[in-house]
């Protein structure tokens, strides 16, 4: 007789340093609650954020990826998010094609003033990525140590 496990999906969240990550912070010290299963990368600026990372990221074993920045116009960099918006558009773009589905990657803008939007976000993104089940289309890919 076998035993189960629950699927706990691995989650990471790309989050700039500036508005994303302080939205995070926010969310925490409001005690609003997101799934741990979320794991926080801060980055200077979204557009620190280099399409390889995402594939990376799903290369050892990610079952989504999301990316974090400020709202249009309000990135501390003044442009740093449109060139993000545009790579991540892109790479979202061709990421079917090398079997990883839609869904399992998303962009998001969240202020620092925007805890619970950023809480909100999480814990839909979660349940998502838990109605897609593992990412086990990279499986082979993945670098085991
Ligand atoms: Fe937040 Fe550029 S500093 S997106």
């Amino acid at each position: 007789m076998s035993i189960e496990k629950e699927f706990r999906p691995k989650i990471v969240a790309f989050c700039c340093n500036w508005c994303s990550y302080a939205g995070a912070d926010l969310a925490g010290s409001s005690r609003l609650a997101y799934p741990a299963d979320v794991k926080i990368i801060r980055v200077p600026c979204s557009c620190r954020v280099n399409p390889m990372f995402i594939l990376r990221a799903f290369q050892k074993g990610a079952d989504g990826v999301i990316m974090c920045g400020c709202h249009p116009g309000d990135c501390h960099y003044s442009t740093g998010n449109y060139y993000a918006r545009r790579r991540m558009t892109l790479l979202f773009s061709m990421l079917d094609y090398i079997g990883v589905e839609n869904g399992r990657t998303r962009v998001e803008w969240v202020s620092a003033a925007e805890g619970v939007k950023f809480s909100t976000t999480m814990n839909e993104f979660v349940e998502k990525i838990h109605s897609l089940g593992e990412n086990v289309r990279l499986e082979d890919l993945r670098c085991k140590n």
